[in-house]
């Protein structure tokens, strides 16, 4: 444990977009962050890939430390603060090092926990170092102390999430200008919204390593990146875009992880919700995260989920309470007290549904389907049959009532032997938040 009448030393590896946030945030608000400290906070060292690069902040008054293993060594460092990113190789490393150096961790990086969390959880355990990881999770919202700290006299049933800004923009973007996913990703990118590879965030990566912490703090759990379902938002049509508005929807990429008894599902997939709701009222860049506890109800924050500014500020907070002696669990829990569960799929769940087809417009093609439907036990809520194509073919939507998952999915794939029946159905949850 540190000394408190001294200053709170760390050394910062990666100065990009978050690493000189950081930096930023030190040197713009250096007396609140001493008084809630009660103690100075001393950035002693910094490292980054080229030193030579100019980086639009004052770096002059740290060391350059010669090495990650340097300073994952270095004896004045009470934490070390990884900003470099990727879930193995040089960082994996450094924290280890570090760890095993006695000191506390600090970290933005989801991917690296999402899949190493809990090796990494032990280690600091038997260390006695604490691993934060607030900016990990939804950038500037502090739902990571929320979970582990606010709610913590709660059962946890339920946690949502908008945890992807990317996907949120390319969303709200399609629907306001009628654009498709291709046309809106491109923009996004030449924006700077989106990375060059936007595969991570489209397809629901990103997204599904922020929910997996998620997961693992609100039920006190292992976090288990393998049972968790993804599916991204690149096959999203405007055409399901206007069906979800029509029925007074938007289509948002929810997380979601949810327990009941010992049975945990996680899942990321675009759904449904309704359009004047908490998360449907969630548009560009944002994130949100809504939670369900047995004695708070229902919290929802919505804030900032990435962005320089908001991502650093969520690491000084970790920061300040580091040195201000808070020492928490990784994930709440100390390791051996993690709770066992049964990791479940998404066909146990039980939901109300939104089914798109593309059809041949010929006698009886409507007949056929609701046909399958019955056969399946699954009932329709409400049916759209928007138009006629010119080449001869139909749009069909269909909300079903609230029905097992699995019986859906059944349904669909017996609608898709059908010959009438063009193209992939598409079939999305509604989640009522
Ligand atoms: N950007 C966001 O809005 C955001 C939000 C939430 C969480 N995060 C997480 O924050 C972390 C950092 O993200 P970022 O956007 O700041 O990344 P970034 O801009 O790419 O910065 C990465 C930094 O790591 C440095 N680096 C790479 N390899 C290194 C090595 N071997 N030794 C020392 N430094 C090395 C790079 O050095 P050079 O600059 O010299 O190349 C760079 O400064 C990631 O885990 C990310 O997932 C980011």
């Amino acid at each position: 444990m540190s000394d408190s009448t001294k200053p709170f030393r760390i050394g910062i590896a990666g100065l990009g977009t978050v690493g000189c946030g950081v930096v930023k945030v030190f040197q713009r608000n250096t007396d609140v962050i001493t008084t809630r400290s009660s103690r100075d906070i001393e950035i002693i060292s910094v490292i980054a890939a080229n030193k030579n690069q100019e980086r639009g902040v004052d770096l002059s008054k740290y060391e350059w430390a010669s090495s990650l293993s340097d300073m994952a060594q270095d004896k004045r460092l009470d934490a070390v603060v990884e900003m470099i990113g990727g879930s193995d190789g040089q960082a994996k490393d450094f924290i280890i090092e570090a760890i095993k150096n006695g000191k506390h961790i600090v970290t933005a990086n989801k991917a690296l926990l999402a899949h190493h969390g809990f090796e990494l959880s032990k280690l600091a355990e038997d260390n006695n170092v604490s691993i934060t990881y607030e900016a990990a999770v939804a950038g500037g919202i502090p739902i990571i102390k929320t979970l582990r700290e606010g709610l913590a006299a709660n059962k946890i049933t339920t946690v949502y999430g908008i945890l992807n800004g990317t996907c949120n923009y390319i969303l709200s973007k399609m629907r306001e200008t009628e654009r498709s996913f291709d046309d809106v990703l491109k923009e996004a990118q030449e924006k700077g919204f989106a990375e060059a590879d936007p595969s991570f965030d489209v397809d629901g990566i990103d997204a599904a390593h922020k929910l997996v912490l998620l997961g693992a703090l609100a039920f006190g759990v292992k976090p288990d990146f393998k049972s968790l379902e993804i599916e991204g938002i690149s096959h999203v049509t405007m055409r399901d875009i206007k069906h979800a508005d029509d029925l007074g929807y938007r289509i948002k990429l929810i997380g979601m992880v949810q327990r009941d008894g010992d049975s945990v599902v996680q899942t990321m997939a675009p759904c449904f919700v309704p359009k004047n709701g908490a998360m449907g009222s969630v548009e560009g860049a944002y994130n949100a995260v809504m939670t369900q506890g047995d004695f708070s109800d229902e919290t929802f924050i919505v804030g900032q989920g990435a962005g320089e500014e908001p991502t650093a500020s969520s690491v000084v907070a970790d920061i300040i309470d580091l040195a201000k002696g808070n020492y928490l669990p990784t994930f709440g829990v100390k390791v051996k007290e993690l709770d066992k569960v049964e990791w479940q799929g998404t066909e146990t769940l039980n939901c109300q549904c939104y089914i798109h087809l593309h059809v041949k417009d010929v006698p009886g093609v409507i007949a056929d389907i609701t046909a399958c439907l019955k056969d399946k036990n699954v009932s329709i809520d409400s049916f759209i049959q928007k138009g006629h194509e010119e080449d001869g073919t139909a749009s069909v939507a269909i909300i079903t009532h609230s029905t097992h998952f699995k019986k859906v999915q059944n349904a669909i794939n017996s609608v898709r032997e059908l010959s009438s029946v063009l193209d992939k159905p598409t079939l999305m949850r509604i989640e009522d938040i």
